[in-house]
């Protein structure tokens, strides 16, 4: 029913809106995303092993929202074939997932893989590519296995070649159907989140902690692009990149531009100079100021642990495209005399002695830190373009948080017209933006978030064993926009009231 009633509004509307808006070119992919641990479930199925997650909020549930884990979450393991008919009912061009490392390597390395593992993800392949859907597969979404994790996991300069060891399993199952790769999602989340008790490892180390992290997810990243390079591009000729986690910054006034250009290099040059700039290595400036302080606070090592030249050389382009997961805009300030700089992440950063807040004139949503300003996806868009020499860019993720499971999901429709209408603009611009990801495809466990956060353009009855599938208002327009190829602009809501 639900599939009759998404197509069938889809060419109703799509006959109804105007044809002399911009479109999206015939080749632009639009996709929605998924993460293994957010929707699996089947945590401890057959062989696999846990990770990190699993792990953490067994132990201490009450860092969870709502004491909630991903034991079930959308039972993806079991509904992956109603999960490829939304992509269907979508429209979609691609469906972006991840590869949970401890259900295909159950010990963490290579010598044994699971055989229930493999056949899942084959199986979830094979489905999507049988309805023309390109499978976009994530190597690593924040899902290590426990195993690596007590042997120090992102902190321990081994794990660049356990990573490398497990892509090249990956590669070798799926290289031959699988054409559009990424890395490791988020490495700011991972290691920033991670070490500023924000995730899982849920560590409390943001000196130094961190900055391994950091460093290890860019050389772990390069490994696995070459591995790709050596073995797999001449037969396969995929594509491969990492997705950064970008919110786009912008100064409270003029004359705090600098200390923007700085956050901005702590946020996006950490984990994108490395790879994406001519130079390679970590932003200049930024090193020399991180590096300074932790002198001055008495460390014998340098805050970014340097790179040798012959790493920066490893890790120095290895990318196929720009994989840009953008959510909101933070406004950016040195404190006042006085003045504490922001508590957390998305606050401020006491190393830059900064606040961050949102523009009152921006929109608001349940989430106090996330304000809806569109043109920033576009403004960010240009950075890249003239900051990076990136030929092609895809959007990996784009979405809003709601906290009210609601169908009629208003903001979110919006949200998704305002922020596509952005990258129209770029695209005729002339910023070569050949994809766009929703975040996400259906509710799913948001990490300590739990099940409150919401950002489904399906929702999810998560108290019903079946775990149904509905979709949203967003979710007809979305389909909607994948057919028309445009986004009907309007501002005036009730043209959009088709239900
Ligand atoms: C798997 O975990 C569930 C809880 O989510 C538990 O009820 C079940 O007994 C476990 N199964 C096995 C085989 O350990
Ligand atoms: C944009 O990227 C696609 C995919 O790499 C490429 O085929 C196309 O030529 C690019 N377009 C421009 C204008 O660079
Ligand atoms: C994107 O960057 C390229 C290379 O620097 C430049 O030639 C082009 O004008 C830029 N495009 C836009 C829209 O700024
Ligand atoms: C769950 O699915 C089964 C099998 O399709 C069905 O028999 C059952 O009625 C469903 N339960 C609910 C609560 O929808």
């Amino acid at each position: 029913m639900s599939y009759i009633s998404v197509v069938v509004f889809s060419i109703l509307i799509c006959r109804s809106w105007s044809v002399d808006q911009l479109k999206f070119p015939p080749s632009f992919m639009f996709g929605a995303a998924s993460a293994a641990y957010q929707v699996e479930g089947a945590w401890n199925v057959s062989d696999k092993s846990p990770n990190l997650w699993d792990k953490l909020i067994h132990d201490r549930p009450e860092l969870v929202a709502d004491g909630s884990n991903g034991d079930v979450a959308c039972d993806s393991y079991h509904l992956w074939r109603r999960d490829i008919e939304m992509c269907e009912e979508l429209g979609l061009n691609m469906y972006r997932f991840s590869i949970s490392w401890s259900r295909l390597l159950p010990s963490g390395y290579p010598n044994y893989i699971s055989e229930d593992g493999k056949n899942y993800y084959s199986n979830l392949i094979d489905g999507l590519l049988e309805k023309g859907i390109e499978p976009i597969v994530t190597i690593f979404h924040f899902d290590l296995p426990q195993i690596l994790q007590d042997l120090g996991g992102w902190a321990n300069p081994l794990i660049t070649d356990w990573f490398a060891d497990y892509a090249e399993v990956v590669f070798s199952l799926y290289a031959d159907r699988v054409k559009y790769w990424l890395t490791i999602n988020e490495p700011m989340m991972l290691c920033d989140g991670g070490y500023e008790e924000l995730g899982a490892p849920y560590f409390d180390d943001p000196d130094v902690g961190r900055y391994l992290c950091n460093k290890h997810t860019m050389i772990a990243h390069a490994k696995a692009y070459r591995i790709y390079d050596d073995l797999f591009r001449d037969k396969y000729h995929g594509k491969i990149s990492l997705p950064t986690l970008f919110f786009w910054f912008k100064p409270f006034t003029p004359e705090d531009q600098e200390v923007t250009d700085l956050t901005i290099d702590h946020w996006e040059g950490r984990y994108a100079h490395p790879i994406f700039s001519k130079e390679g290595g970590w932003p200049r400036k930024l090193e020399k100021l991180l590096n300074d302080l932790a002198k001055k606070e008495g460390y014998k090592q340098p805050r970014l642990p340097p790179f040798t030249p012959e790493e920066i050389q490893l890790v120095r382009g290895t990318y196929d495209y720009y994989a840009l997961n953008h959510y909101t805009t933070r406004l950016v300030r040195r404190v006042k005399p006085g003045e504490q700089p922001g508590q957390w992440l998305f606050y401020g950063s006491s190393e830059l002695n900064t606040i961050m807040d949102k523009d009152p004139a921006w929109g608001t949503t349940a989430v106090d830190w996330f304000s809806v300003y569109p043109p920033g996806l576009r403004e960010q868009l240009h950075w890249l373009n003239s900051t990076y020499d990136v030929k092609e860019i895809i959007i990996t993720e784009n979405g809003v948080p709601s906290l009210d499971p609601d169908l009629v999901d208003t903001q979110r429709l919006e949200y998704y017209r305002d922020y596509l209408e952005q990258v129209l603009l770029a695209i005729k611009d002339g910023i070569n933006v050949t994809g766009y990801i929703a975040w996400t495809l259906m509710d799913n466990f948001e990490w300590l978030n739990g099940y409150v956060a919401k950002y489904g353009l399906y929702a999810v009855d998560f108290s019903d064993p079946n775990r149904t599938r509905t979709p949203r208002e967003s979710a007809r327009y979305f389909s909607a926009v994948t057919k028309c190829r445009t986004i009907h602009p309007t501002q005036d809501n009730t043209k959009l009231n088709y239900v």
